[in-house]
């Protein structure tokens, strides 16, 4: 299976994920910051995102509508800092608009940069 690890990180949470799954799973990976990526041929894509004013960013929203028929399986990680205890709901609305089944949240209230280990340790085992 040829996956990618797509994502766009403004301040660099997402990158930490994405370079978590990356590594574990031996998928390529393409920053949206760098321009959008040709991903046919990939069977599965880890897309990630930030929350900026409710939304995901633009380069994710025009990947998504550009690829989401093409891509067998995309699984969806988010990470927000303000959504607090909305935040599984609020990923969960946005896979859904995605058409994406799959999608994890993280929740950083502490600091902008700061993954929980023990999550993501226990999402990218059921990746892999
Ligand atoms: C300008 C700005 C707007 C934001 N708006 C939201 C928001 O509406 N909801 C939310 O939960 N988090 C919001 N955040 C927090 C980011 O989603 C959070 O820091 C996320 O981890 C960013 O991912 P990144 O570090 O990969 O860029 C905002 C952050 C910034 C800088």
């Amino acid at each position: 299976m040829k996956r990618a690890v797509v994502f766009s990180s403004k301040l660099g949470s997402v990158k930490v994920i994405a370079d978590r799954i990356a590594e574990a799973t031996g998928a390529d990976k393409f920053d949206l910051a760098d321009g959008a990526p040709d991903v046919s041929g990939y069977d599965w894509i880890h897309l990630g995102s930030g929350i900026y004013m409710g939304n995901p960013p633009k380069e994710v929203q025009d990947f998504v509508a550009a690829n989401r028929d093409k891509i067998d399986r995309m699984s969806l990680f988010v990470a927000c800092t303000l959504c607090g205890t909305r935040g599984d709901g609020m990923t969960r609305t946005l896979a859904k608009r995605f058409g994406i089944a799959d999608a994890m949240y993280y929740d950083k209230p502490e600091s902008q940069v700061n993954v929980p280990e023990s999550k993501l340790e226990e999402y990218i085992s059921g990746l892999v």
